[in-house]
């Protein structure tokens, strides 16, 4: 399969055709919202596929049938993706549950109206970076990355797929609508998984026995959910993702940078953060 072109859809925002075809934005656009949605918003590698596991999760209060049975693209999908056309989204029962990559800017006219419930997942760029240096190299539909300093050249100018982790992050910090939407670190899940699933229940106004967290958490953890075939990707084709290159649920740590980053390219990674984020006021467990 060939690679796929870059471009940019909004200010700085660039997507590939392959995956981001014009009639899925449009059909995104036209999306409309309802109260009761959620909303798993990230940027690339920062967890998105385990909250697709564990949100489910949640919402069946523990009952594994849908992460069993259903692949995490359908159960949880990507609204700008090409396959969200296909799954009759409208017909879903509530509490429906989506994912995006979209900076807050680029999220549409209905999002803003109806303000569903958002899941945003952070997780320390160094460590987004080596994962998506991992990904560029397996999914044969995203551009070659090249060496490491030369994609570090393009996550830092944020010329790679969903443009600049900084102007994602910051973007979604600066919300306006801050109530509708619960802040997460992936270190902090990395950390204390079952305290993470309760804060989640909690904002999702679910009320669970420790043994449900529990069970949900075991189910989560990386190693278990690695065993997941409807959630580690095996289903997809080889010439899409090849996972002898590199496993899609690759290694799940925090701090996996530090086995990659030279003195070097630390020193640059850090002068471009502290430029960046300087106005940034939230606490990271990174900083
Ligand atoms: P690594 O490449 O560092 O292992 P996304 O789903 O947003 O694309 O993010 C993928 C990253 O999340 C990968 O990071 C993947 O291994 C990690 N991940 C997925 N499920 C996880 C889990 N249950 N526990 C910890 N990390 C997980």
């Amino acid at each position: 399969m060939s690679e796929s072109e870059l471009f940019m859809v909004h200010k700085g925002v660039f997507l590939t055709t392959l995956v981001h075809p014009a009639e899925s934005l449009k059909y995104y656009e036209d999306f409309t919202f309802r109260p009761d949605d959620i909303l798993i918003v990230t940027y690339p590698k920062s967890g998105t596929t385990w909250m697709q596991e564990i949100v489910p999760l949640v919402v069946s209060e523990g009952d594994l049938t849908p992460v069993l049975t259903v692949p995490n693209w359908d159960r949880v999908p990507w609204l700008e993706e090409h396959r969200a056309i296909l799954l009759s989204l409208e017909q879903r029962a509530s509490p429906r549950i989506f994912a995006t990559h979209f900076h807050h800017q680029m999220m549409n006219p209905s999002y803003f109206k109806i303000k569903p419930r958002v899941l945003y997942v952070m997780r320390n760029p160094k460590d987004v970076f080596i994962s998506s240096y991992h990904f560029h190299e397996m999914a044969s539909f995203l551009v070659s990355p090249g060496t490491q300093d030369e994609f570090m050249e393009k996550f830092l100018d944020g010329t790679i797929m969903f443009g600049s982790w900084f102007d994602h992050v910051k973007s979604w910090l600066n919300a306006g609508e801050q109530e509708h939407i619960l802040y997460l670190c992936y270190e902090d899940m990395i950390s204390d998984l079952k305290a993470s699933v309760e804060k989640i229940a909690t904002f999702l106004g679910k009320s669970l026995s420790s043994e449900v967290v529990e069970k949900i958490a075991d189910h989560c953890v990386f190693k278990n959910m690695k065993q997941n075939k409807m959630s580690n990707y095996s289903l997809v084709p080889e010439e899409f993702m090849d996972q002898k290159k590199s496993e899609f649920l690759r290694k799940g740590i925090v701090g996996d940078w530090k086995n990659h980053f030279s003195t070097a390219q630390e020193q640059k990674f850090n002068a471009v953060y502290q430029e960046k984020m300087k106005d940034v006021k939230f606490s990271f467990p990174w900083d």
